[in-house]
């Protein structure tokens, strides 16, 4: 009778195959992960250089604001205030000149008396600008709503306002809600410069115990993609102003379609 035995070979080459494939198996999964482990750590590195480099356009965008705003004070300041001041002050010289009649004092004292008006009304324009005084004493919402009302007034635009938010007056919220309302300000301007909107709508309303301000402009819209429409400072002020309020920014516009606007603070 014949028995079905296999031969000795062969089991040693089954087992001396089976190890050199398992060697090779072991071979392709340490090379896969190497080269994964590689290709993470380089969408890493990659991460980390645009993390820095837009966090240095942030940076460069606020030193470039803060020097713009300086300029433009400082030019407010030249042309309304100090020039106008040299002339109350030669006036006011004048004023000394012996022998001078009635009439010559009284049209050099209403010249002094005009240029002090014109140059205080000058001074408050440049304090308000640099803080809109009804912000400081009656806080956000009332200042949001003066801000709706001088855009309601220029008749090209209607604002929407809704405050579905209490506010309540704490100090430290007074630098948090001047971010927000210089971002509605730039916002606004954006919609009416760019959008040529005819309608905006301002809403702030509390999810989960989180503050929204959902902003929306019926304007024309842009490419939010697009390298051209990222060169403004505006928007990417509005970035830093949103991160210094631990918050998050959501741009969402089209062509045709408007502007919406959502962030949180
Ligand atoms: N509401 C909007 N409707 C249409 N286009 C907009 C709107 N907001 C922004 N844009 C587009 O995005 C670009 C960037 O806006 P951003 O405010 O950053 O810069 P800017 O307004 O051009 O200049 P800056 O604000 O520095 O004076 C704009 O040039 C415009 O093309
Ligand atoms: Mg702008």
């Amino acid at each position: 009778m014949k028995t079905n035995t296999i031969p000795q070979n062969e089991i040693i080459c089954v087992i001396i195959y089976t190890f050199i494939a398992f060697l090779l198996m072991a071979f392709v999964l340490i090379l896969f992960f190497y080269f994964s482990r590689i290709k993470i750590v380089k969408n890493e590195i990659e991460k980390r250089y645009l993390e820095s480099k837009h966090q240095k356009s942030l940076l460069h965008s606020i030193i470039t604001t803060q020097e713009d705003e300086r300029k433009r004070i400082a030019q407010d300041l030249h042309d309304d205030i100090s020039s106008k001041l040299n002339i109350v002050s030669l006036n006011s010289h004048l004023l000394l000149t012996p022998d001078l009649s009635q009439k010559e004092i009284t049209e050099i004292t209403n010249n002094i008396i005009n240029l002090t008006k014109k140059t205080l009304d000058n001074s408050r324009r440049i304090a308000h600008d640099l803080l809109p005084p009804v912000l400081e004493k009656f806080g956000l919402d009332a200042g949001v709503k003066e801000l709706c009302l001088e855009f309601n007034s220029s008749k090209s635009v209607s604002v929407k306002y809704e405050n579905l938010i209490s506010f309540n007056d704490d100090n430290n919220d007074e630098q948090r809600h001047l971010h927000v309302f210089r971002i509605l300000q730039e916002l606004m301007n954006n919609s009416l410069r760019h959008g040529k909107a005819s309608s905006i709508s301002i809403l702030f309303e509390n999810e989960d115990g989180i503050n929204y301000c959902k902003y929306s402009d019926n304007g024309i819209g842009f490419d939010t993609t697009k390298s051209c429409n990222k060169k403004g400072l505006g928007m990417k002020n509005i970035e830093s102003r949103v991160s210094f309020l631990n918050g998050v920014l959501h741009i969402n516009s089209e062509i045709n379609k408007g502007t919406q606007i959502i962030f949180n603070f």
